[in-house]
C-alpha cells in the first residue's frame, strides 16, 4: 500500500517534470513556480538526488541581480495562462514575474544535502547555492523590511502563496481597480470557478502587477508604494526557517560570515514574531503595516508559523487550536477556522487543505514535541490522497478534490510523510 502510493507519486513528479523544472500541473500552471519547486525538489531527493538539486538550480538560475527570486519563471510560450510574460514586462531575457514567493529554498537545500548520498556533489552544489540563497535572505531584509522590525512585509497576495485568504480582505478594499487593463481570466477554464478567487479579487491582483510594473519593478521603491503591504506569520515563520536551515549549512561548509548572519536573521525574526501573537485566537495573526493594526482572522498562516521554532508554549497553544478546528472537520487542517463566518470548504485559500501546509506545520509541530496533533495532520493528508488523488487542494470536509489535478507538491509532500524521518 505504501510502496504503491510512493510509485504512484513518483509517476505524477515525473509526468510534470520538464527536464530541468516541474509544472505544478499540466494546463493550469504551466510554468515553474518557486516554492512549488522548493517543496517539490524534496519529493525528488527520495528517488532522483540529481534531480532535486537541479530543481533548484534551475530556480537561482534565474535570481535577479538584486537577490530577488521570482514566483514564476516562464520557460517556455504559453497561452493558456493568465497573467502572462506581457503582463509583467519585467525585462528579462527569460521572462519571469516580478514578485516573490515564499522562501523555502534553504530549508529544502539543507535537507537534500542532509539526505545525499552522493556527497561530493552535495557538498559541491550546497556551496554553490549557498550565497545565492543568502542573497536572497539579504533582500528581503532589506527590500521588504526598510525599518528593520525583523519581519517582512509581502506585497501582492500571490507573495504569500495563499492567493485569496480571508486575511487580505480588509487590506484589499484599498487597492483600487480604476484603469485595470481588460483581461480574460485563463485560470477558469482548467478548474472549477467555485473553487478559484473572485472576478474582484482578480481585478485587484492584477491592478497590483500594473502598478509596480509602473515603478519599473524597483524593489527600492515598491514597498512603500504598495497600498497592500501585509506581515504574514506564515510566511516570515518559512523565511525564519530557512535562515537557520541556511545557518547549520553554512556552519558544516565553513562558510562563517554567512552562518553568522543568518543566525542573527533567524533570532531577529523569532523575537519579532511575538508581536503577533494572539491570546483570544490561539495562533499568530498578521499585521497590516498600512494601517497598523493586527488583521483578527484566524487562517492557517497564523498556524504555519510553528514551523519556525517559536517558543513551547506558543506551539502548545498552536496544537491545541488545530486540534480544536479538527472537532469540526474531517480533515486537518483547513486554511481558515470552520467555525468562521468566511469558511468556505471548496475555495482556494478560504477553507480547503493545502498537503504543503500540512507538511510545514506538521513538521514544525513534531520539532516542538506536540508530536499527537502532528501525527493526526499526516494521517489526514495520507487518508485525502487514498480518497482523492493527488488533487491541488481539498475539502476538509469530505475530501473532495478542488483545482487542478495531478499536482506536483502535493505528490511531492505524500512521498516526504512516507518516508518522514523523525526531527527531519
Ligand atoms: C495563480 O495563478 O493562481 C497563482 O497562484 C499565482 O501565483
Amino acid at each position: 500500500m505504501t510502496q504503491d502510493m510512493i510509485d504512484r507519486a513518483e509517476a505524477t513528479m515525473r509526468k510534470n517534470d520538464r527536464g530541468h523544472y516541474t509544472v505544478p500541473t499540466h494546463g493550469l500552471y504551466p510554468f515553474q513556480w518557486n516554492w512549488d519547486s522548493a517543496l517539490s525538489a524534496l519529493g525528488f531527493s527520495r528517488f532522483d538526488e540529481d534531480r532535486a538539486w537541479t530543481e533548484v538550480e534551475t530556480l537561482f538560475a534565474h535570481q535577479w541581480d538584486d537577490g530577488m527570486v521570482p514566483h514564476i519563471i516562464f520557460h517556455q510560450h504559453d497561452d493558456g495562462y493568465f497573467p502572462g510574460p506581457d503582463v509583467w514586462g519585467t525585462g528579462r531575457e527569460v521572462p519571469t514575474t516580478g514578485i516573490t514567493q515564499p522562501a523555502v529554498a534553504g530549508y529544502s537545500v539543507h535537507q537534500l544535502y542532509r539526505r545525499a548520498q552522493d556527497r561530493d556533489a552535495a557538498e559541491r552544489r550546497a556551496r554553490a547555492l549557498l550565497p545565492k540563497i543568502h542573497a536572497w535572505h539579504e533582500w528581503f531584509y532589506r527590500a521588504r523590511d526598510p525599518e528593520g522590525t525583523g519581519l517582512v512585509a509581502i506585497i501582492h497576495p500571490w507573495e504569500s502563496g495563499r492567493d485569496n485568504s480571508v486575511d487580505w480582505d480588509a487590506a484589499f478594499e484599498r487597492v483600487p481597480t480604476e484603469g485595470v487593463m481588460p483581461f480574460k481570466r485563463r485560470d477558469t477554464q482548467h478548474a472549477n470557478p467555485e473553487h478559484r478567487p473572485t472576478q474582484a479579487q482578480y481585478e485587484r491582483y492584477i491592478w497590483l502587477v500594473q502598478h509596480f510594473r509602473g515603478l519599473d519593478w524597483d524593489n527600492s521603491k515598491l514597498h512603500d508604494a504598495s497600498p497592500f503591504r501585509i506581515v504574514d506569520p506564515g510566511f516570515n515563520a518559512i523565511l525564519i526557517r530557512a535562515c537557520s536551515e541556511l545557518a547549520d549549512l553554512a556552519r558544516q561548509l565553513g562558510e562563517n560570515d554567512i552562518a553568522a548572519q543568518s543566525q542573527a536573521y533567524a533570532e531577529r525574526g523569532i523575537a519579532a514574531m511575538e508581536s503577533l501573537w494572539s491570546d483570544k485566537r490561539g495562533q499568530y495573526l498578521c499585521f497590516d503595516r498600512v494601517t497598523a493594526e493586527l488583521v483578527d482572522n484566524p487562517s492557517s498562516g497564523g498556524l504555519l508559523a510553528s514551523f519556525a521554532a517559536i517558543p513551547a508554549h506558543r506551539a502548545r497553544a498552536v496544537a491545541e487550536t488545530i486540534a480544536r478546528w479538527g472537532e469540526k472537520v474531517t480533515y486537518l487542517v483547513p486554511s481558515q477556522d470552520p467555525e468562521s463566518p468566511d469558511f468556505d470548504s471548496l475555495r482556494y485559500w478560504r477553507g480547503p487543505v493545502w498537503l504543503v501546509v500540512n507538511y510545514m506545520i506538521a513538521n514544525g509541530l513534531e520539532r516542538a514535541g506536540e508530536t499527537k496533533v502532528a501525527d493526526r495532520i499526516v494521517a489526514d493528508s495520507l487518508r485525502l490522497i487514498e480518497e482523492s488523488g493527488f488533487a491541488e487542494y481539498y475539502s476538509p470536509l469530505d475530501a473532495e478534490p478542488c483545482g487542478g489535478g495531478s499536482f506536483t507538491w502535493t505528490a511531492a509532500m505524500v512521498i516526504e510523510f512516507l518516508t518522514r524521518e523523525t526531527q527531519s
